[in-house]
């Protein structure tokens, strides 16, 4: 059976590596996964693309353009989805932004175990974040992380419920959603200190509700974090050959910070541990993470996302609202 797995920002970093993994270790006998690059950049998308087919002969690799920050562009790859496939099994909510502006090394300060270990495990108080806003009037980091992919959801909505397969849903998320102080009266993270950990804590919170609203329509929705993986992510906070330098001494800190993934394939472990499972047997209650042990071994480990049940229906009311001032205005 042929299974389809559309994958946002799949051009790259850990949307790639999960494509790759897709295709090359599959994800049950008797199943064999088309993948649908959905990307805003068609040239890096065609050259993934080719890149894919190359390694994975036979495979069937598609591309739909997507600008996940356009309410019009999403609008369109949704209604594109829809005219190629009679199913979608599994939409990777994967894209994103994290446009800092350098490094904090004052928050290593003061140096003690615990410091260092919530500094690297988390980002803690490191990568000061910048924001702008996007054509359609939204904030950039808000638009990209959450907003655009919220929106494909309730495009698809529809089209998935009819399909005769469940739909996971799985987000690429982060730890950092776990420290993130949230304000729901400010969806945008407009006037957070960390939009990008404010836009990640409403993903956890989106995927909850999606849960709660869809279920039963066959749409279930998981999210994950990759752990710390150098990708053109991490190169703007800094440059490839310094994450090159301290890779060593990363790889090392596996001993106590499993989180130090590092690679894109590693990262890319708790998508693909996700794609494996039903999705209707799968602990929505908790945020499933990509692991590396100090020997290279890759696992899965949880968290409980706390606090969800009392914000997440708010939250989705706010979007709601968002969507259609935007779409009357
Ligand atoms: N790397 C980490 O340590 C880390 C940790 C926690 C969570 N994450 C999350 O992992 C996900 C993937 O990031 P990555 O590390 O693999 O970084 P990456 O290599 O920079 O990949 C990000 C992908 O998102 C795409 N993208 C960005 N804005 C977009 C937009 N407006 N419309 C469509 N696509 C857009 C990028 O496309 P272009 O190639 O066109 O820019 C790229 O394909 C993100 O959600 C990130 O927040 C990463």
């Amino acid at each position: 059976m042929e299974k389809v797995a559309v994958i946002t920002g799949g051009n790259s970093g850990i949307g790639f590596a999960l494509a790759q993994r897709l295709l090359a270790e599959g994800v049950g006998e008797g199943e064999t996964v088309r993948v649908c690059l959905a990307c805003r950049n068609v040239e890096k998308a065609e050259a993934a693309r080719q890149s894919l087919m190359t390694d994975n002969p036979g495979s069937e690799v598609d591309i739909v353009r997507v600008d996940v920050s356009s309410m019009a562009s999403v609008k369109a790859a949704c209604a594109e989805i829809e005219r190629r496939y009679e199913c979608v099994d599994w939409l990777f909510c994967n894209a994103g932004l994290m446009p800092v502006s350098g490094v904090n090394w004052r928050a290593f300060w003061p140096p003690t175990p615990s410091n260092l270990g919530y500094q690297l495990g988390t980002g803690g108080d490191l990568l000061p974040v910048t924001d702008w806003q996007t054509s359609d009037g939204l904030q950039q980091v808000f638009s990209t992380n959450l907003f655009g992919h919220y929106l494909m959801v309730q495009e698809l909505e529809g089209f998935l419920s009819a399909q005769t397969r469940d739909c996971h849903v799985i987000w690429t998320s982060s730890v950092t959603a776990s420290r993130a102080t949230f304000d729901p009266t400010d969806i945008q993270g407009k006037n957070s200190a960390d939009p990008y950990a404010h836009s990640k804590r409403a993903v956890d919170l989106v995927s909850r509700e999606i849960n709660t609203r869809m279920n039963q329509k066959g749409i279930y929705s998981s999210t994950t974090c990759p752990g710390l993986v150098a990708t053109q992510l991490t190169y703007g906070i800094m440059p490839q050959w310094f994450w090159s330098l301290i890779l060593p001494l990363l790889l090392l800190l596996r001993i106590c910070l499993p989180s130090m993934t590092m690679t894109a394939t590693s990262g890319a472990e708790a998508l693909l541990w996700l794609a494996r499972q039903q999705p209707s047997s799968v602990d929505h209650t908790h945020k499933y993470l990509s692991r590396a042990s100090v020997s290279g071994h890759r696992y899965v480990d949880t968290e409980q996302i706390r606090g969800a049940e009392e914000l997440s229906a708010e939250v989705w009311k706010q979007l709601e609202t968002l969507s259609r001032t935007l779409s009357s205005s």
